[in-house]
């Protein structure tokens, strides 16, 4: 059934994914299945809903057999996981609670607003740029990842036999991007600070420069500068306090060039902003990781080239021993790969000069990762002849079209160059190891319904390392109580935080019925010899997807986001939900902070 454009889009997209190879699963699973059963839920209607587990053992977060690494693990993490939950609540463990930080619609700065739907969430200390970490005052930085024009534009036309208006559109880029806010956490409430210099928003029309090998060439036109980002899902914080937030269904905006992609004709009898011909933009000058400076609103906005042009669901830096800066970037679409960035330059991590580690960004190589063969095989037109063999015209027409590049067999291996994979999403460097960790959403191609996180050993343990091993680390399904990872994230005392992404149309239906709403998982000591099972931490309102975890340094508050809540609205006027009610009949994207960690 036809539904209004944007959502419709993106979910669109959700089906229609194609298909080849994927990595096995290796070896099973030995996660224990908890027995999670159905207890009845006294549903609050705001604030803190806790549910305490039946079920469930008691979740400690230290495990058997520590592991030794140096950080400090402060308090013990413990509580009772929740079951899943079908309420349209977001449900925490007892001992919990939330607030809402900024909801859609409410005021940030002048005449701006908070955006839409809002996903990766990097949280500052206020002193970071100082070396501080200061734990109850900071920046927040919150992507906007698309809109809903039925709440956004007021654009209904289930058909798409209509235009949007010129002002349509404009309503719609100014609600995607991202946005920098203060925030304080007083009287064991975290508050948005009104009128402070930091907040801003960062929209579909802000510009923005190209760095790298493709700025200024001619597969972008030639341009140096482009207009706005948008798509912006999750992202990754550098070590020197600016973040970088990742472009991913950029092609829903102004279309895509390349075979496999809506032509901007195509789509421009059904989606978005090619309705208005003023505000027409090249393709190519999205699908980028771009970086902004929360601390500096003087720094322009940069996409750097480097890292490829593709739907970027993450980017996870990490420093090498001799200083390199590497981004590890997942793409998130059926049967696409995983990428990493190496520098040419070294970061002074002493250094108070900012704007040269940002440059860090606009030089160095691409690479992409071939399972088959347990290597990172280098994206380089130079030194390889494979690419100019096959039509490429340079470095820059590479970055632009890499995932055209990484499709190419290799002759000798007989496997394309990059390994396609269970649709990327997020990626996290364990702080403490440097293994990297990988959710696989699913991938309905391959019959891969529930998905699975994989981990990635660098040979050595060397970021920079061009070979490497990997392991399917756990499998999404009802045996594990989890299905669809999507964002993750360690804490403190080496627990693996997990959110869910299981499209809303699918929620409390078939096989997803025994998973109810997305939720909140954390996996106990994962890097120590003895691991934790999964077990839910939080659930989400009906239709919602709770994504972009952050913890405060001291790990006592988890900023999170509460994005697309009644998802499958289809009038305004039946919203399939009204979280956070507050009264109008809205649902509303919100960032919430969590506190109980170590005590409220
Ligand atoms: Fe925007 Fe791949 O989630
Ligand atoms: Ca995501
Ligand atoms: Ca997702």
């Amino acid at each position: 059934m036809a539904k209004n454009s944007g959502v419709q889009g993106i979910k669109k997209e959700k089906r229609d994914r194609r298909a080849d190879v994927t990595p096995g699963m290796t070896r099973r699973s030995f996660l224990t299945y908890l027995g999670a059963g159905s207890a009845a839920l006294a549903a609050g209607s705001t604030g803190v809903l806790n549910k305490p587990a039946e079920a469930q053992e008691r979740f400690t977060g230290a495990a058997s057999t520590p592991y030794e690494g140096e950080s400090a693990r402060g308090f013990e993490l413990a509580f009772d996981p929740i079951e899943p939950s079908d309420a349209d609540e977001l449900i925490l463990p007892e001992g919990f609670k939330f607030n809402i930080i900024r909801r859609w619609g409410e005021p940030v700065t002048g005449d701006r607003n908070f955006g839409f739907n809002n996903d990766y969430v990097a949280y500052f200390p206020i002193d970071a740029l100082q070396g501080g970490t200061n734990s109850e005052d900071g920046l927040l930085w919150v992507n906007h990842e698309y809109a809903n024009p039925m709440y956004v534009s007021d654009y209904t036309d289930p058909e798409n036999a209509t235009k949007k208006t010129s002002d349509q559109v404009a309503r719609e880029k100014a609600s995607v991007g991202g946005t920098v806010i203060r925030v304080r956490r007083e009287g064991g409430v975290w508050r948005f600070v009104e009128d402070e210099e930091h907040n801003r928003r960062i929209d579909a029309t802000t510009p923005m420069d190209l760095t790298g090998a493709a700025a200024g060439s001619d597969a972008v036109q030639g341009a140096t500068e482009v207009v706005g980002t948008l798509g912006n899902c999750s992202g990754g914080v550098t070590p020197w306090n600016s973040v970088l937030t990742c472009e991913e269904n950029f092609q829903y905006y102004y279309g895509e060039s390349s075979d496999d992609q809506p032509s901007g004709d195509a789509l421009a009898e059904t989606d978005r902003w090619l309705d208005d011909p003023d505000s027409a933009q090249p393709p190519e000058h999205y699908g980028w990781v771009v970086e902004i400076d929360p601390f500096d609103k003087n720094f322009k906005p940069r996409k750097h080239t480097w890292l490829g042009r593709l739907r970027h669901e993450n980017a996870a830096i990490r420093v090498s021993e001799s200083g390199r800066v590497v981004v590890y970037t997942g793409h998130d679409q059926e049967d696409e790969c995983i990428y990493k960035f190496i520098s040419s330059g070294t970061f002074d991590p002493n250094s108070p000069n900012r704007e040269a580690s940002s440059q860090l960004l606009s030089d160095g190589m691409l690479y992409v990762a071939d399972f088959a063969n347990g290597r990172w095989v280098a994206l380089d037109y130079e030194n390889n002849p494979i690419f100019e063999e096959n039509g490429f015209k340079g470095q820059a027409d590479m970055l632009v079209r890499a995932p055209d590049a990484v499709k190419l067999v290799d002759p000798e291996t007989e496997y394309p160059l990059g390994t396609p994979m269970d649709r990327c999403e997020d990626i996290d460097v364990h702080p403490e190891t440097g293994t990297v960790y990988a959710a696989l959403t699913n991938n309905e191609l391959h019959g891969n319904f529930h998905g699975q996180i994989i981990r990635l050993f660098e040979k050595e343990g060397s970021a920079e390392a061009t070979e490497f091993d990997f392991e399917v680390f756990a499998a999404g399904g009802p045996n594990t109580g989890f299905s669809s990872p999507d964002n993750l994230a360690f804490d403190r005392n080496n627990n693996l935080w997990m959110v869910t992404d299981m499209s809303s149309d699918k929620h409390n239906q078939g096989i997803y019925t025994s998973f109810k709403n997305n939720g909140v998982f954390v996996m106990r000591g994962v890097e120590d010899a003895v691991r934790g099972e999964p077990v839910q931490f939080a659930s989400a309102p009906v239709e919602a997807e709770m994504t972009g975890p952050a913890f405060t340094p001291d790990g006592r508050t988890m900023f999170l986001s509460v994005q697309h809540p009644g998802e499958e609205t289809e009038s305004k006027d039946e919203p399939t939900s009204t979280w956070p009610h507050d009264g109008d009949n809205t649902p509303k994207p919100s960032v919430v902070a969590i506190m109980g960690f170590g005590g409220v």
